[in-house]
């Protein structure tokens, strides 16, 4: 006789002849488990209660189903490119994150709810005490465990309540397809697609083709008003926000002036898409700081950038190398620059590093000079470094 057969326990014939029932009452006797309560939820098969709560268990799988094919529409198709206020679309932008959240947590509820009823609804209610054993569990324990979890569907009835199976299994699905659609999106969307040139990321909109001029435009609250910068426009120690705007160009490729007089007063047509366009783009925001003079003298210079200001005027992209917020206070007292988001805080006087909070990297400088002929300010090239916190091309 075995030492199993010693101690009152089954061979392993007599294990494998065992049918799930008999699995069950060995394992709960071998575990010093008691049962305290284990009842069959819906005794009486196929009554109105019952069938109303499979319902209700796939109105929540087939409302998460929805919600996740809904969420999958919403991201791959609604209108999400920025449109200012005032402008044709500017609704449909403005609901565009919402409805991503809305949807998405529709779908996580749907599934969430679902199990949870038909946990509650379904499963045998069953209250056990058990002690607990050191070690790893016998094969005795494991097969015992196993048929109890069998045992344990087998009641839920899952196997009978198709509309419970094929209900989860779409709710299940969307959401999963939903939730994939996120990280999936991003890797087939081509950052390059739409970029002038095949190294768009490292270029904004203060890039100049061929030779135009990029004046320095005022943010006036209106996408299709057109306002120059000059000096004196600014006091000192104030701060400007400012965006691009690509100066019409004459048949000897210099600066179309009568052109541009015209547009600024209204005579001459100006290309409103670009108008437009020019706030749209994420890292075109630039802040336009005329130091006070004392504090002028006091400037430490980046490597490379000495030439980047024009006497106290100094230009800083206003997109946080940290998380990409904009940094849009600037303290005139401490000449500093501080971003809202995390409190990162930059030194105006020390071409923007970072002197307190989580950003590691200086904000970009924009190289800045008046023009010899209007007196306006502008861009003399695009910023030479990365502009606001990284992406994964980027090397430095
Ligand atoms: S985004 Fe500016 S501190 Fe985090």
């Amino acid at each position: 006789m075995s030492e199993q057969n010693k101690e009152g326990l089954p061979t392993e014939a007599e294990l494998a002849e065992m049918d799930r029932d008999q699995l069950l009452k060995l394992g709960g006797k071998l575990d010093d488990v008691e049962l305290v309560e284990y009842t069959d939820p819906w005794p009486v098969k196929g009554t109105k209660a019952e069938k109303r709560a499979e319902r209700a268990v796939a109105a929540w799988f087939t409302l998460a189903g929805l919600s996740g094919l809904a969420f999958i529409g919403v991201f791959l198709w609604w209108p999400w490119h920025y449109a200012p206020a005032n402008t044709d679309g500017h609704v449909l932008y403005l609901l565009y994150t919402p409805l991503l959240g809305l949807t998405l947590g529709l779908s996580i509820l749907g599934v969430g709810v679902g199990v949870v009823m038909y946990a509650k609804k379904f499963l045998p209610h069953e209250v056990a005490v058990q002690q607990r054993h050191e070690g790893r569990s016998t094969e005795l324990d494991r097969q015992t465990f196993v048929a109890h979890m069998a045992d344990a569907g087998d009641r839920s009835t899952i196997a009978r309540r198709s509309i419970i199976k094929r209900s989860a299994l779409f709710g299940a699905g969307a959401f999963g397809l939903a939730t994939a659609a996120l990280p999936l999106g991003s890797l087939i969307h081509n950052p390059h697609k739409d970029s002038t040139n095949e190294n768009g990321l490292w270029h904004t909109g203060w890039l100049a083709h061929d030779g135009e001029r990029v004046f320095l435009r005022r943010d006036t609250g209106d996408a299709h008003a057109l306002e120059l910068v000059k000096p004196e426009d600014l006091d000192a120690g104030s701060m400007e926000t400012v965006f691009p705007f690509h100066a019409p160009k004459s048949a000897s490729g210099g600066v179309d002036y009568a052109k541009l007089d015209g547009m600024l007063a209204g005579t001459e047509r100006v290309d409103e898409h670009e108008l437009v366009e020019a706030l749209r783009r994420s890292d075109n925001p630039v802040m336009l700081i005329r130091l006070r003079p004392e504090d002028a003298k006091r400037v430490v210079k980046h490597q490379g950038q000495e030439d980047f200001n024009f006497g106290d005027y100094y230009a800083y992209t206003k997109i946080c190398s940290h998380l990409g917020c904009p940094t849009s206070l600037y303290e005139q007292r401490t000449n500093r620059i501080l971003c809202p988001c995390h409190q990162s805080q930059f030194d105006a006087l020390q071409y923007a590093k970072p002197i307190f909070g989580p950003a590691t990297r200086k904000l970009a400088q924009l190289p800045i000079e008046v023009d010899e002929v209007t007196g306006y300010l502008y861009a003399r090239h695009d910023f030479n470094e990365a502009v606001g916190p990284a992406f994964w091309e980027r090397k430095s």
